[in-house]
């Protein structure tokens, strides 16, 4: 039975509805046939996602954008082998209407259930082919900094679902960090890529904002947007235009810090992780291979920053296509195909999950 999985063409469709993106794909073993994504523009005056706002919208998208992801697979509905669904973590009303149409879904093609954990499904990104051609992938195991909205960790990855977090932000997340200094700033929800366009014409070195001293692998960036804060407040008082005639220099000063912030702490990961890479280029100087990944992965000086590294040190890295850094169900579809070869599925009675799989190591 588990041979046949291997050798057969298997269509799996992927659901993603755990923030404010309403998204479906289509994959086949590994290869993306289509990832149909609507963004939801509500949130936007906010400085934030509004759960009951997001829950609606989900309600509205979720049948056009499987409907559209299917078209665009060019295949019909009963050609799928599965379905594969983001469980947690997320907002409940926005995981329960993806979990909800999946549960149907399976239920009237009688295909298996697929559950997949969305923090999971960001690293496992990194195996999406786009064409049978084989374009490289990380090797085993190998180090991945996720950095979202609502995470910043690092995870050793020793098999697909064989991930366990040996850092992570104690407050806010690295996502989280853009978005309020965005919203310090007036700018609209999610500011994070607001930040990154205005970064690209401004000084970085302009303003500096002072970095806390935490221990080891983990991260906390809560400091950071109160000392911008207390900042534009001073500045403020002395010229309330301050931060219209600054906007540039501050979003490049903001991201430089954060950017720094988080590959301080990446290359201490790499030291701690030396010695255990078992093949690839990198093995030599004995590197694990190094993957980003989650939204903040989309951020221009991010992964300028991890490009210098791997010039400067010899790393193997992995950046994900900007499809694939923010939500997306082109991963809960390579998730759920690496599942369905397990034959891991799930049963009826499954039900979402708000916080975290579990701290330390992911639930599988
Ligand atoms: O992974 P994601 O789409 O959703 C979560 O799982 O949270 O990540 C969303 C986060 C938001 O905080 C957003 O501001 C941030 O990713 N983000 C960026 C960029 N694009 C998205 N942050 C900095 N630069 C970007 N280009
Ligand atoms: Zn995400």
């Amino acid at each position: 039975m588990v041979f046949l999985r291997l050798i057969m063409q298997h269509y799996i469709l992927g659901i993603e509805s755990s923030c404010d993106d309403t998204s479906a794909a289509i994959i086949c073993n590994d290869v993306i046939l289509s990832n149909i994504t609507a963004n939801q523009d509500v949130h936007r005056n906010f400085g934030g996602v509004v759960p009951e706002l997001a829950s609606r919208a989900h309600q509205q998208n979720i049948i056009p954008v499987i409907e559209a992801a299917i078209k665009k697979a060019n295949i019909v509905k009963n050609q799928l082998s599965s379905v594969a669904f983001t469980r947690g973590p997320g907002l409940l009303g926005s995981l329960l209407v993806g979990t909800s149409f999946a549960k149907a879904f399976s239920l009237g093609l009688n295909i298996p259930l697929i559950e997949v954990d969305h923090l999971q499904a960001h690293i496992l990104s990194h195996f999406i082919r786009n064409d049978t051609r084989s374009n490289p992938v990380p090797d085993f195991p190998f180090l991945c900094l996720t950095v979202s909205g609502g995470h910043t960790q690092f995870v050793l990855i020793r098999d697909y679902f064989d991930m366990q977090i040996i850092g992570q932000t104690i407050d806010d997340a690295a996502g989280e960090a853009f978005d309020k200094s965005a919203k310090i700033m007036g700018l609209p929800y999610p500011g994070g890529p607001l930040i990154d366009k205005y970064a690209q014409s401004g000084d970085p070195k302009r303003f500096t904002f002072s970095k806390p001293n935490i221990q080891g692998l983990d991260f906390s960036f809560s400091g950071l947007k109160t000392s911008f804060l207390y900042f534009l407040r001073d500045e403020l008082i002395k010229d309330a235009d301050f931060i219209e005639k600054n906007k540039f220099d501050l979003c490049a000063s903001i991201q430089t810090t954060i950017v720094e912030m988080l590959m301080t702490k990446l290359r201490l990961a790499m030291e701690q992780t030396r010695g255990l890479a078992k093949s690839g280029p990198a093995k030599a100087r004995g590197w694990v291979d190094v993957a980003i990944a989650g939204g903040v992965s989309a951020n221009s000086g991010l992964r300028k920053a991890l490009e210098n590294a791997r010039d400067q040190f010899g790393w193997n890295i992995f950046i994900p296509p900007l499809q694939y850094s923010t939500d997306n169900a082109a991963m809960i579809a390579i998730a759920g195909y690496f599942k369905f070869l397990k034959g891991d599925f799930s049963s009826q009675s499954a039900t979402p999950y708000a916080r975290d799989a579990g701290r330390g190591t992911f639930e599988t």
